[in-house]
């Protein structure tokens, strides 16, 4: 048997991050099953698509026969669940795909694989893994002198997008209570760095920036979240895959908590250097405090001292070594940032930053 792994949602930002992490340091062939909806971009994918230890099968996690079929066929060791609706304020415009892929798609995802774990011969059944990525934002909001979130804080999700990924973190849970499936699942914070799909704070600061426009900060712009470099989220998540004890939640985080003024203070600080021929420099005055989102958590922190204990991971970045990176990342693929911001990122931009605001 062909050792490999089945990974959904590797078109996006995180997935197709950890695929090229993979593919660089694993033998382990990978499939990359995605739906390829606004956030799945296969040029994410270029530098490996030639590769015979990787393969592309475009689909839907909801689809419970196609995952029964690709299952069967692939005999994957292990499952790395990334597929979701990632976007706070896509959630809050509109909810409806947030609970279909993330509740009901992690919930196609389960049953099939528990049918096909059940199925496997003992010595595979004992190894099988299913890894489920999930975030911090299900613990809620944090006041400015709470200790960070840890693995045993309650869960209290305040937006449609958290409380999605919160109903699919029980389900996994519940898989491995009840049927005794060989799960694991990650928390991590806010990630940034290449192929970020750019209606998140960071890609989206850089690239208005470089246009000469405007800056949209929410609210005060004392928000506060734990950045973490994304290649230190997946090589968090390998660790966990190949080291996590069963049934267990890892926490993962940057030690780096960062109001977001601060975020794009360090971005136009970075610009005004390197794009000193921008339509507006310095950058910073492009700011603009826009209304706040709705149900805006005010702060985030993870306490990820269990899987540095158990796991001896740490992430390798500094905030100011992984932003001067993604700075530089989105302004040397013009090809890429063109090729994502037409169509319906436009309408996306123009009904949520004008419309309603
Ligand atoms: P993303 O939005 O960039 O990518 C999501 C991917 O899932 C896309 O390729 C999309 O096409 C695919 N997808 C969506 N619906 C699907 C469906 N029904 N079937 C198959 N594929 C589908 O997301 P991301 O930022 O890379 O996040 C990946 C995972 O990590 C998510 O589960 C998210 O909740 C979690 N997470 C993200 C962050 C972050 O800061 N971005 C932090 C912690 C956890
Ligand atoms: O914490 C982990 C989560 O981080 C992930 O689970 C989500 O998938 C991911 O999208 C991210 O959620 P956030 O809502 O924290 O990220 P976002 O980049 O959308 O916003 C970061 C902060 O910046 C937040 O306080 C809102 C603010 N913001 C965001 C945008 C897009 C602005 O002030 N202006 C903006 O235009």
């Amino acid at each position: 048997m062909e050792d490999s792994i089945l990974v959904t949602g590797g078109a996006g930002f995180i997935g197709s991050n950890f695929i090229l992490q993979w593919m660089a340091s694993e033998h382990a062939r990978i499939l990359n099953l995605d739906k390829l909806t606004y956030a799945g971009n296969l040029n994410n994918l270029r530098a490996v698509e030639a590769d015979p230890r990787y393969r592309f099968e475009q689909g839907d996690i909801v689809d419970r026969d196609f995952l029964r079929t690709l299952l069967r066929r692939e005999h994957p060791r292990a499952i790395v669940h990334f597929a979701a609706e990632s976007h706070v304020d896509r959630s809050i415009h509109g909810p409806d795909d947030f609970v279909r892929t993330n509740v009901n798609g992690t919930f196609s995802l389960l049953e099939e694989a528990r049918a096909y774990w059940s199925a496997l011969p003992e010595p595979e059944r004992v190894s099988f893994r299913f890894l489920h990525v999930s975030t911090d934002e299900v613990y809620g909001s944090l006041g400015p002198d709470d200790a960070a979130f840890s693995e045993n804080t309650p869960y209290a999700p305040n937006s449609p997008y958290s409380a999605s990924k919160a109903a699919s973190d029980h389900l996994v849970r519940a898989y491995h209570h009840t049927y005794g499936l060989p799960v694991l699942t990650t928390n991590c914070s806010n990630n940034y760095g290449p192929h970020q799909f750019p209606e998140k704070l960071i890609p989206l600061m850089i690239l208005n920036a470089c246009a000469g426009k405007a800056l949209p900060v929410y609210g005060d712009g004392k928000n506060v979240r734990d950045w973490l470099y994304v290649e230190d989220h997946c090589r968090a998540i390998r660790t966990v895959l190949s080291l996590g004890r069963v049934g267990e939640t890892y926490n993962i985080g940057g030690r780096s908590e960062k109001k977001n003024l601060e975020i794009v203070g360090a971005i136009c600080g970075l610009l005004d250097e390197l794009r000193p021929n921008d339509p507006a420099v310095p950058h910073r005055q492009l700011l603009t405090f826009v209304k706040d989102r709705a149900g805006h958590d005010r702060r985030y922190a993870m306490d990820a001292r269990k899987i540095e204990r158990e796991l001896n991971w740490r992430p390798l970045e500094t905030f100011e070594s992984g932003i001067q990176k993604t700075v530089r990342w989105y302004l040397e693929h013009e090809d890429w940032v063109r090729d994502v911001t037409s169509g319906s990122y436009r309408q996306w931009i123009a009904k949520h930053y004008a419309t309603e605001r």
